[in-house]
């Protein structure tokens, strides 16, 4: 038996019955957009935040668009956001013709260091920027500091997004990803810890006028009427099939989420002496989207994944490029104090297989693998 790195399979055989019945009722209606599941969902979601303004999309990518576009963001704006990402993060920015500033994570966390964004704010106004906001990234599942991110934002007057495509489902002191900072964004791609059968997505904010904004750009701008227009917007909206099968889904999202806290138990007694396993701030949970290790500096990781993989282990490697190091965001300022840490993490971390329904006796063959593979490069 092959191992799998999301067994997205396992999660489809619990729920197969539920999933089949709700899709069906969609068929059965007709009310493929904006159907009556895309409302339910969205009041599901505001229940598990504490009424938060919830706006069901079409990506990660559109809630990152929707929520820069509630918080008018215009070109020539500058906005501080790591490095050590999905392109997603930076590319919402960008596509708006305002320009991301990478800034440093912290060794920990893989997330924004809170220490650093001074570094990451003088950069960006020394580029001539109009610097507005921070973008904080919820890396592999974990959130960042986001407190702390808070404190810096409010005393620089920025605001702050929380881009939790990745960390929907974690909790900083108990309170849950979503109710952070001006606004969240939260992505349903399928491999998410919360994902659907196709593209979805979120914003969540407390903020009325950016739900309002966002609100209406995901349909052209719509203002009461069909056919007013009141912003500049797009087709951004949440199928209502995708809808019915993510309320089916959070049916178990919780007992999901404490599965995978499990299966990242598990990882890191087995990985004691073997290589470096994720650490959590004391404050914070994870929706352990990803399973992301640090290997010793000098390791050749290449080798590493093809002996791991000849014993039919997949691993991945996210991310193997920082986004100031990509062709085409060159050209954007970085923090005053570099990217070194950024750049070293993207040579060392491995992503092992992590979903909810991955056995103790797998995980052994996992660990068995890397260090057989770690132990023929000394
Ligand atoms: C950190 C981060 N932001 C944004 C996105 C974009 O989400 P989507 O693929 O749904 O557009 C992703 C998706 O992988 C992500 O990992």
């Amino acid at each position: 038996m092959s191992i799998s790195f999301i067994d997205l399979a396992a999660q489809q055989a619990r729920l197969r019955p539920q999933i089949d019945a709700a899709v069906q009722k969609v068929l059965d209606r007709g009310d493929y957009i904006m159907g009556r599941e895309v409302g339910e969902l969205e009041t599901a979601l505001s229940e598990r935040l504490d009424g938060t303004h919830v706006i069901s999309c079409s990506s990660g990518t559109d809630a990152l668009i929707l929520g820069l576009l509630g918080l008018k963001v215009r070109p020539g704006d500058g906005i501080i956001v790591p490095s050590f990402t999905f392109a997603a993060s930076a590319e919402s920015i960008a596509v708006l013709g305002a320009s991301p500033v990478f800034a440093e994570v912290e060794e920990a966390s893989f997330n924004l260091d809170p220490a650093l964004l001074g570094e990451a704010l003088e950069a960006g106004k020394k580029a001539g920027l109009n610097m507005v906001g921070i973008m904080a990234i919820g890396l592999f599942g974990q959130p960042a500091n986001l407190p702390a991110i808070s404190e810096f934002a409010a005393q620089n007057n920025l605001w702050l997004l929380d881009d939790a495509a990745q960390s929907f489902g974690a909790s900083w002191k108990d309170k849950p990803v979503g109710q952070f900072g001006d606004v969240t964004a939260t992505s349903f791609f399928p491999a998410k810890p919360l994902g659907c059968y196709g593209d979805g997505g979120a914003v969540f904010t407390k903020n009325e006028e950016i739900a309002e904004i966002a609100r209406s750009c995901r349909i052209h701008g719509q203002g009461t009427d069909k056919y007013e227009n009141v912003n500049i917007g797009m087709t951004a909206r949440l199928d209502t099939m995708q809808a019915a099968i993510l309320l089916a889904k959070l049916e178990i999202f919780d007992d999901e989420l404490a599965k995978r806290q499990q299966v990242a138990e598990r990882y890191h007694k087995l990985l004691d002496d073997v290589a470096q396993a994720p650490q959590l701030a004391q404050a914070a949970t994870s929706s352990w989207a990803q399973y992301v290790i640090r290997l010793p500096h000098d390791t050749d990781r290449q080798a590493v994944q093809a002996s791991m993989r000849e014993h039919g282990v997949p691993t991945a490697i996210y991310y193997p490029r920082p986004m100031h190091t990509q062709p085409v965001y060159k050209r954007y300022p970085v923090s005053l104090s570099g990217l070194s840490l950024t750049e070293q993490l993207a040579r060392d971390v491995l992503a092992l297989p992590m979903h909810p329904y991955l056995e103790k006796q797998t995980q052994i063959q996992v660990v068995a693998a890397l260090q057989n593979a770690l132990e023929a490069q000394k």
